[in-house]
C-alpha cells in the first residue's frame, strides 16, 4: 500500500486517489498517522485540485466511517432530514421537523450552532427554557420513536474527521471548496442514519455562498455525491439577499417559528418549509396549526417548557422608521444578521455566548410601499451595541 507522502504527492500532482487511498488518509487525520502538517497540505491539494464526484464520494464515506454512525433499526422510517446552507432569520427547522413528522415520517435532526451573522438552529431553540441540545444515544431514539422528531447537537462521535479538517480548514484558508464543503455536510449527515435528505442551497447577500451559480454548482455537487453515497438526495437553491420571515433573533424566531406553526406567520416562512418538505399535503396540515402540537411535544420530550416565557429578560425597543415615502427595494440580508450580531445573538467563536432575547423585528420587506415615519424594523435591544446595530439596520434598507 502507498505510504503517505506517496498519496500527497499524487494528488499534488492532479491524479485521481483510489477509495482505499481516502480511507487511509481520513484515517490518519484523526488517528496522527498524518502530521498536521500533512493534513493541511491534503486539504491545500484538494483545494487547488479539486476532486472527481467518486472521490468526493470516497472522501464522504470515509469522514462518515470516522465516527458513529445512529441507527435506527426497529423503527418504521422514513427517515428524513433536511440542511440548509445557513441564512439570516431561517427558523425552517423549527417547523419543517414537527410537520414532516405529523406527515408521517421520523427526523432525526442534528443541527448547528450560529456563526457570524447567521443564525443556527440550537440557539434558537436554547431560547425555550430548559430545552436540551445534548442528548445521548438512547434519548435521541425515545423522543424518535414517541415523538417522530428530534432537533439536537452534533456529538463528538458524529464525524469526528469533520472536525477536525474544518477548523484546519479555516486555518488554511480552505474552506471555500465544493467537494471539501459537499463531503464535510454529507458526513454528518450519513451519520444520521436517514434514508432522503433535501438540502436548501442558499445564495445572495446573506448566504455562504453569494453567487447563484456557485451555489447551484455546491446544490449539483451535493445532490451527485450524496446519491452516489446512497442517499435519496433533493436540493432547492433559494435566495437570501432579504431575512426569511420577519424575525432575526433567536428568541424571536422561535416566536414567529411558532405562529407558523399555529397556522399564522409569514407566508415566505411557510411557503418554503412546505416546498423543501415536497409532500402536497404539507400547506393545509401547516394552516390548520396541528403540526404545533407535535412540535410542543418534542419541546418537552426535550426537557423544554412551553408554557414559560421565552429567555432574553426584560429588554428596550427601538424602531427604524422611514425618512420618506417609497418602495423598498432592498432590505439586506447581511446587514440585517450583522445588526442582530452586534445586539449580542450572535458568535464569531463556537465557545462564545449569545443574548438569547436580542434581534431585528422587520416590519417592511422588498416591494412593500411605505410613508414618512412609518416603521421599518425595530431593534430589540439590551444596550450592547445599540449604536452600530442602529447603523448598520439603516444601511440595510433603500427605499425606490
Ligand atoms: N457547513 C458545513 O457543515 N461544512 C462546510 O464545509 C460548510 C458549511
Amino acid at each position: 500500500m502507498a505510504d503517505v507522502d506517496t498519496l500527497l504527492a499524487a494528488k499534488r500532482d492532479g491524479q485521481e486517489l483510489a477509495p482505499d487511498d481516502i480511507d487511509r488518509l481520513i484515517a490518519g487525520v484523526v488517528d496522527g498517522g498524518l502530521t498536521r502538517a500533512q493534513a493541511a497540505a491534503l486539504l491545500a491539494f484538494i483545494y487547488v485540485q479539486g476532486m472527481t464526484d467518486a472521490e468526493t464520494i470516497a472522501l464522504t464515506r470515509a469522514m462518515t466511517n470516522s465516527g458513529e454512525r445512529l441507527s435506527w433499526a426497529g423503527l418504521t422510517g422514513p427517515f428524513v432530514d433536511k440542511h440548509s446552507t445557513g441564512g439570516v432569520g431561517d427558523k425552517v427547522s423549527l417547523v419543517l421537523a414537527p410537520l414532516w413528522a405529523e406527515l408521517g415520517a421520523r427526523v432525526p435532526m442534528i443541527s448547528g450552532r450560529g456563526l457570524g451573522h447567521t443564525g443556527g438552529t440550537l440557539d434558537k431553540l436554547e431560547a425555550i427554557p430548559g430545552f436540551r441540545t445534548a442528548l445521548q444515544p438512547g434519548m435521541l431514539r425515545t423522543v424518535l420513536q414517541e415523538v417522530g422528531c428530534f432537533i439536537a447537537g452534533q456529538t463528538d462521535a458524529i464525524a469526528p474527521a469533520d472536525r477536525v479538517l474544518y477548523a484546519l480548514r479555516n486555518e488554511t484558508s480552505t474552506v471555500p471548496s465544493i467537494p471539501l464543503i459537499t463531503a464535510s455536510i454529507l458526513s454528518k449527515k450519513l451519520a444520521e442514519g436517514i434514508d432522503e435528505l433535501v438540502l436548501d442551497v442558499k445564495w445572495g447577500s446573506g448566504a455562504f455562498m453569494q453567487a447563484a451559480d456557485q451555489a447551484g454548482r455546491l446544490a449539483e455537487s451535493l445532490v451527485r455525491v450524496g446519491t452516489g453515497a446512497g442517499l435519496r438526495v433533493r436540493a432547492e437553491l433559494t435566495e437570501m439577499n432579504q431575512p426569511l420571515g420577519l424575525a432575526v433573533g433567536n428568541a424571536l424566531e422561535v416566536e414567529e417559528a411558532v405562529a407558523c406553526l399555529q397556522g399564522g406567520g409569514p407566508p415566505d416562512l411557510a411557503a418554503l418549509c412546505c416546498r423543501l418538505i415536497g409532500d402536497p399535503r404539507a400547506p393545509a396540515l401547516l394552516a390548520s396549526g396541528a403540526a404545533y402540537e407535535r412540535f410542543a411535544r418534542m419541546v418537552r420530550a426535550q426537557g423544554g417548557s412551553v408554557d414559560a416565557p421565552l429567555l432574553g429578560g426584560a429588554l428596550s425597543e427601538e424602531p427604524l422608521l422611514a425618512e420618506r415615502d417609497g418602495v423598498v427595494s432592498r432590505c439586506d440580508a447581511y446587514g440585517i444578521g450583522r445588526a442582530a450580531f452586534v445586539l449580542g445573538a450572535g458568535r464569531l467563536r463556537a465557545d462564545q455566548a449569545i443574548h438569547p432575547g436580542v434581534g431585528v423585528r422587520l416590519h417592511a420587506k422588498v416591494g412593500d410601499a411605505v410613508s414618512t415615519g412609518q416603521p421599518l424594523a425595530t431593534l430589540v435591544h439590551a444596550g450592547r451595541g445599540l449604536a452600530a446595530a442602529r447603523d448598520l439596520l439603516r444601511g440595510a434598507f433603500v427605499l425606490g
